[in-house]
């Protein structure tokens, strides 16, 4: 959905920061400005700030910035678009409706049909569960060490002994057979409709706006199949849905804790591990690793000691490591998992497995070494070469020899053995050593002065938004043609046209940017403080070699694209000139 830009603007401003971030954070009013706990990283003392006259708010501990719908996008994990419909809803402001077409429109029509037939279904297992015919499975989980308050979060139910009893329930309620069947909660035989879930208790799945979008359900005892979970649906994507998330996800923990289970999330929470998820017997899919990138930059995996859970753990890891995620494995010995472990160990010694977690690496080479009989010389030989093997896939040298060292140490590998064998596959694999290679090194220095040429031009801007008066002193010197990033390019054009008349809004500049990583880019230029501290003199010093700098490259970037003579010769008289300037502060 695309809203114009003085929509957006006027939810903004109906919207005022400080009020909007009440609601989530306990701010304190300090000068200015106010100050809390920052709820994006775990903090003892309040280092987030809010600045009304800024409308943007910032955190000093972890460089989180911007404006109101950033919060949202942020905190609540919304899109741009659901940012400003909350927003909008907040301050009382109709949005256009979208245009759909047919197709879109039953579509939608059919989520939302199933998600409240989903939503009646929970209701009707949490109200048996705590009914005289629901006794059993409240019995259960009772004897499964849940408490009434653990049930009651998670929304747990029982389906009960009568295989239509849901189907005529909703019934009753006015979905008919086709939207019952689309749910998964009703199937279809010669007999006619019957539930797909009886005699088990259930486990409401909720997506992350903690809307239920399927159901576990396991049998009392032993009985097989021991869980039957929805099927896909219009509303239920397996691969993108996590167990727990709609909690974990503001966990102040800082990182996620992976596990197979239900009870596993449900035991962990209750525990006070508020970090926990599982995948839920399905494999685990880069859509999850997708999803909790969103929220942490560290997972710990704790799936299921026996065999089939270090096949999933090994499954998991590379998808984990490639949404950029670091690993560490918890080691549940000698339990199965972390609800028995927690249930016969306490809490604390899931705590203490936690700290002890294993690079994910180094979980990887045990679990391999595992596979060889190292008393066997040739199999012996065939491990190292295969640990030489996952060595040479860090791309980074520096990375690499910390891995080597580790290993080695690790594993007991004699060190120069495995440096040399890593050094003369690399040879094998690229015909050059894989220590260092000379492309590398000049795509490093290219990448070193493009990072200095896009440095200036971001404290530039910083320096502009952070004291105005600085504008009329280069504006005769300085454009946002200027700045080459086309980035900055972007964030230059807004702010010259808004110091040209005199207003700076930067929470204005910041809702143009749709995308996170853009936000956050540009947050980031707004908060920094340059000038504090520093003397008179040195501003002066500073800015100067800061527009020298901007300018000149921008002169470059002209001159090295330019086919005009024209343009050439004027870019030579330009730097000239740029050689003697000297702005005074
Ligand atoms: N699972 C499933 N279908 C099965 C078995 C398991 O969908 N037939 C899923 C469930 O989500 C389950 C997870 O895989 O929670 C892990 O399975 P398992 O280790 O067998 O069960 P536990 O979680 O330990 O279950 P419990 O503690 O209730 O015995
Ligand atoms: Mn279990």
């Amino acid at each position: 959905m695309y809203y114009p830009d003085d929509l957006i603007e006027e939810i903004r401003l109906k919207n005022d920061i400080v009020e909007v971030i009440s609601d989530y954070v306990k701010l304190q009013k300090k000068g200015s400005s106010y100050f809390g706990l920052c709820p994006f990283h775990n903090e003892k003392s309040p280092s987030f700030s809010v600045t009304p006259s800024k409308q943007m708010y910032y955190c000093f501990g972890c460089g989180e910035g911007g404006n109101v719908f950033t919060f949202l996008m942020k905190y609540e994990n919304d899109t741009f678009p659901e940012a400003v419909s909350r927003l909008a809803d907040r301050a009382g402001i109709e949005l256009p409706k979208a245009e759909y077409s047919n197709e879109e429109k039953k579509d939608r029509d059919i989520k939302t049909k199933i998600l409240e037939v989903n939503k009646e279904a929970a209701k009707f297992f949490y109200h048996q569960l705590r009914s005289p015919n629901g006794e059993q499975g409240y019995r259960y989980f009772k004897e499964r060490g849940l408490s009434d308050e653990t049930m009651t979060k998670f929304g747990l139910g029982y389906s009960l002994k009568y295989s239509n009893s849901l189907y005529e329930y909703l019934k009753k309620k006015g979905y008919d057979d086709e939207i019952l069947k689309e749910s998964g909660l009703v199937k279809y035989s010669e007999k006619g409709m019957y539930d797909a879930f009886w005699n088990r208790v259930m486990y409401p799945i909720m997506d992350n706006g903690n809307k239920v979008i399927g159901f576990g359900g396991r049998v009392l005892g032993d009985g097989k199949p021991k869980y039957i979970n929805s099927p896909e649906t219009k509303v239920f994507d397996k691969g993108r849905n996590l167990y727990g998330m709609n909690f974990a996800r503001t966990s102040r923990r800082g990182n996620i804790i992976i596990c197979e289970g239900y009870m596993d999330v449900i035991a962990l929470h209750q525990a006070g591990v508020d970090n926990a998820v599982a995948s839920l017997g399905t494999a685990f899919t880069p859509g999850h690793a997708h999803m909790i990138k969103r929220y942490t930059d560290q997972v710990l995996l704790t799936f299921d000691s026996d065999g089939a859970g270090v096949k999933a753990a090994l499954r998991a890891i590379p998808i984990l490591r490639n949404a950029g995620l670091s690993v560490k494995v918890i080691n549940m010995r000698p339990y199965k998992d972390p609800d028995e472990l927690i249930k016969n160990m306490g809490t604390d010694e899931f705590e203490k497995r936690i700290v002890e977690a294993e690079n994910a690496f180094i979980y990887e080479i045990r679990m391999l070494m595992n596979q060889f009989d190292l008393k066997d010389p040739d199999e012996k030989t065939r491990f190292y070469g295969q640990v030489a093997d996952r060595l040479l896939l860090f791309s980074d040298e520096m990375e690499r020899n910390v891995y080597v060292d580790t290993v080695c140490e690790e594993f007991m590998i004699p060190k120069e053995s495995m440096e040399r064998l890593v050094y003369k596959k690399s040879l094998t694999y690229t015909g050059e050593p894989a220590a260092q290679s000379r492309v590398n090194e000049t795509e490093k220095n290219t990448k070193k002065q493009d990072d200095g040429v896009k440095q200036s031009q971001k404290i530039l801007l910083t320096w502009l938004i952070e004291d105005n008066t600085i504008y009329d002193k280069i504006k005769s010197i300085i454009t946002e043609s200027d700045f080459i990033d086309p980035f900055y390019n972007k964030v230059a054009t807004k702010l010259f046209e808004q110091l040209g008349r005199g207003e700076v809004n930067p929470a204005r500049i910041l809702s143009s940017f749709t995308g996170e990583d853009e936000q956050k880019e540009a947050a980031g230029l707004f908060h920094a403080s340059l000038s504090e501290g520093l003397s008179n003199q040195e501003k002066e010093k500073s800015l100067n070699e800061i527009i020298k700098k901007v300018k000149n490259n921008s002169l470059d970037y002209v001159s090295n694209t330019t086919t005009d003579v024209g343009v050439l010769q004027n870019t030579i008289k330009e730097k000239a000139k740029l050689r003697n300037l000297h702005i005074s502060i």
